[in-house]
């Protein structure tokens, strides 16, 4: 008998109606223009969440479609692992408020702090307790308002992001499907390349805080970009290697969604054609830990990943974060 693996039974999405255009941003005032956003990072528009509309609401409603394709009931869900950067509040965790939502009454929940690798880590945390016994059904969602964080007044940071949420239910298989590979890896000395300086517990809010804005994100654009090119290029490989295969065995790579150059960069690397790898990057932006999961459910949905196909997914983030995993659908 082969050995057990978790595998992917459902994925769901959750993305808000409300859509901000390139275009958009000249109207606001911001001193940017769509060629120049289109051209060095993809994006044409992003959907950004309303009044009303929560990290909690959109994660609920995308684990709601995984579940619902997973032919899994509230009540059958062990662990619900949710990966944020934008919880709705700084206690409890806004994975209890996502199982009070759902039902899920026999679940244990928590919130993944790793930045947008936090869903590919929430993957290997719920992939972990499959298999050694502790859950048989683990809901990992990615869930971010990543409007609610951003200095729109910074144009070199909020014209990337967007918000929305991704879901999939794990179970564990012995048919040979699921999670073949993976790897994970940070590295805390670059913390400040990417960051919120203010409003955790070393430097609360104060009036001070929000003169300066350094409660919202602030990024060192091109650092980043050169540290997300070479450690996605890298994860590629060491779930490849782990997994005994090559980018030719790839049927589809499904990558973090921040910057179609360094989608294409990772790709290029990883010997793996443009028109097997998925890219929405144009049309939501970076929504953080829910752009991978989002990605994975559009292509389910359009039939791009086909039974047996072979996914490569690879992921770079905050922290600095990166990981990659190789699954088997
Ligand atoms: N519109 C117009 N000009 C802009 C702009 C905008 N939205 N944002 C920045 N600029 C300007 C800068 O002010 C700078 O002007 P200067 O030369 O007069 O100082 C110039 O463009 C170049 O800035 P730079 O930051 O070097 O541009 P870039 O080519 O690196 O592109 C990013 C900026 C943010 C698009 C790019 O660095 C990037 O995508 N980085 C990775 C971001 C990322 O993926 N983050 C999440 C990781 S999970």
């Amino acid at each position: 008998m082969s050995r057990p693996y978790a595998q992917f039974s459902g994925t769901g999405r959750s993305i808000p109606s409300k859509i901000l255009t390139n275009h958009d941003f000249s109207k606001m005032g911001l001193e940017t223009s769509h060629e120049w956003i289109i051209e060095r990072t993809g994006i044409a528009e992003r959907h950004i969440a309303q009044d009303g509309e929560t990290t909690c609401g959109m994660a609920a409603g995308a684990a709601r479609e995984a579940m619902q394709r997973a032919r899994v009931q509230p009540d059958e869900v062990d662990v619900i692992i949710l990966s944020t950067a934008t919880p709705d509040r700084l206690l409890p965790a806004t994975a209890v408020d996502v199982q009070a939502e759902l039902g899920a009454s026999r679940a244990s929940a928590f919130d993944l702090s790793a930045a947008c690798s936090g869903w590919l880590y929430g993957l290997n945390v719920g992939e972990g307790l499959i298999l050694n016994g502790t859950a048989e059904t683990v809901l990992v969602i990615g869930a971010e308002k990543m409007s609610a964080i951003v200095d729109w007044t910074d144009r070199s940071t909020c014209v990337v992001f967007g918000d929305g949420a991704g879901a999939a239910i794990l179970q564990k298989s012995r048919n040979n499907r699921g999670i073949l590979s993976s790897y994970m890896r940070s590295d805390g000395t670059l913390a400040d390349l990417l960051f919120r300086p203010a409003g955790g517990a070393s430097l609360p809010m104060s009036e001070a805080v929000l003169a300066d804005r350094s409660h919202l994100v602030r990024m060192a654009g091109r650092e980043v970009f050169k540290a997300a090119v070479r450690s996605m290029s890298e994860a590629a490989d060491r779930a490849l290697e782990a997994a005994n295969l090559t980018g030719h065995d790839i049927d589809m790579m499904i990558p973090h969604q921040a910057n179609v150059r360094i989608i294409e960069a990772t790709a290029k690397h990883a010997d793996i054609p443009m028109d097997k790898v998925y890219v929405n990057v144009d049309r939501f932006g970076n929504t953080s830990s829910a752009s991978i999961p989002i990605a994975l459910d559009e292509a389910m949905e359009r039939g791009q990943i086909g039974e047996g196909a072979t996914v490569l997914m690879v992921t770079f983030g905050a922290g600095f974060t990166w990981a990659s995993m190789v699954v088997r659908f």
